[in-house]
């Protein structure tokens, strides 16, 4: 899976974002059709979407498109105006259950199948940011094989609950937990909430910390100021690489010696030391750094 540390949103309408973001190495960049384009810039978003996405030259950076929600009434029409642009993938918002998955990806199918794509080539990001999404996780991370990744709002989450958002965050961690641990029971990747502070950095860099400690591969963003501290910390530092490569080696020596448990620089290395050596060298390649 290609890597998304970092997925960058911008409003629909505003093409000057677009192009600036092809130009950032961001990951991954989203043009919004949601809540960040205003109610009577919907049309006109969709528009320069799908012209930004056929026209512009996005290099590495992953196209993406968020639609607007399963029964908003204008899901049916972004997506009429987005895929005939070949986007890479589509972002769902407020994914309350597998069946709004299951509606937008048989939709995909039958717009591939009338363009003679491969069908499945599109991929899908679902957004769990409402109570109902949190509860249903689990069916929504196995609803189709296009899901790539689940996306935590924590903002809606904590107007959906009533609750207050505060820095700690308390008010979204079981829910910001049960998505990361989900998502990695389905082999999903996990992107966390929007820091929307864009001006703290400090606060930025704790908050990514915080979220690739619990398990998270990516986050989201809202400013170009927020793509390096990001993308850095999601990606392995190269003495990260380098022991990883080091206990693969030794693993593979000892493996054919008949041991399971081994020492290297004085630790025991096991089942779970080699599992995580070789998610470093996944995302190290991921992240294009071996
Ligand atoms: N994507 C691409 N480029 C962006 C950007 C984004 N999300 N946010 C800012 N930029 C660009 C600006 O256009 C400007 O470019 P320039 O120097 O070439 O003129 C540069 O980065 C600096 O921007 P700045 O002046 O600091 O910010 P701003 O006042 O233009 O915009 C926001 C601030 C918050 C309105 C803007 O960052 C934004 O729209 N973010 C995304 C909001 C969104 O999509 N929300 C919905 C999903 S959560
Ligand atoms: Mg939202």
């Amino acid at each position: 899976m290609r890597a998304r540390r970092a997925l960058l949103f911008m409003p629909g309408n505003d093409l000057k974002k677009i192009e600036k973001a092809t130009t950032l190495g961001v990951d991954c960049a989203c043009p919004d059709l949601e809540d960040g384009v205003a109610l009577n810039k919907k049309e006109e978003a969709r528009e320069t979407i799908a012209r930004a996405l056929r026209a512009l030259n996005f290099g590495n950076t992953e196209r993406l498109a968020r639609i607007n929600a399963f029964g908003s009434g204008f899901e049916a029409d972004d997506l009429a105006a987005v895929l005939p642009a070949r986007p890479d993938g589509i972002v769902i918002p407020k994914v309350h259950d597998a069946e709004q998955i299951k509606w937008v990806s048989n939709w995909i199918t039958a717009f591939e199948r009338s363009q003679s794509w491969e069908v499945g080539k599109i991929r899908l990001l679902a957004m769990i940011e409402s109570a109902r999404g949190v509860l249903n996780v689990r069916e929504i991370a196995s609803a189709d094989k296009r899901v790539d990744a689940l996306v935590f709002g924590a903002d809606d989450l904590a107007a959906d609950i009533g609750a207050v958002r505060t820095r700690e965050g308390k008010e979204v961690f079981y829910a910001r937990s049960a998505v990361v641990t989900t998502a990695a029971a389905f082999g999903l990747q996990a992107i966390d909430m929007v820091y929307i502070n864009y001006q703290d950095r400090e606060g930025l860099t704790r908050e990514t910390r915080e979220a690739f400690e619990l398990g998270y591969s990516g986050k989201q963003i809202i400013h170009p100021n927020q793509i390096d501290a990001v993308q850095t910390i999601f990606a392995p530092t190269a003495a990260e690489i380098a022991f990883a490569k080091r206990v693969m080696d030794a693993y593979a020596e000892n493996n054919r010696a008949g041991r399971g448990a081994f020492a290297l620089d004085g630790k025991m290395i096991d089942g779970p030391t080699i599992k995580s050596a070789q998610r470093v060298l996944a995302r190290a390649r991921a992240a294009g750094k071996i």
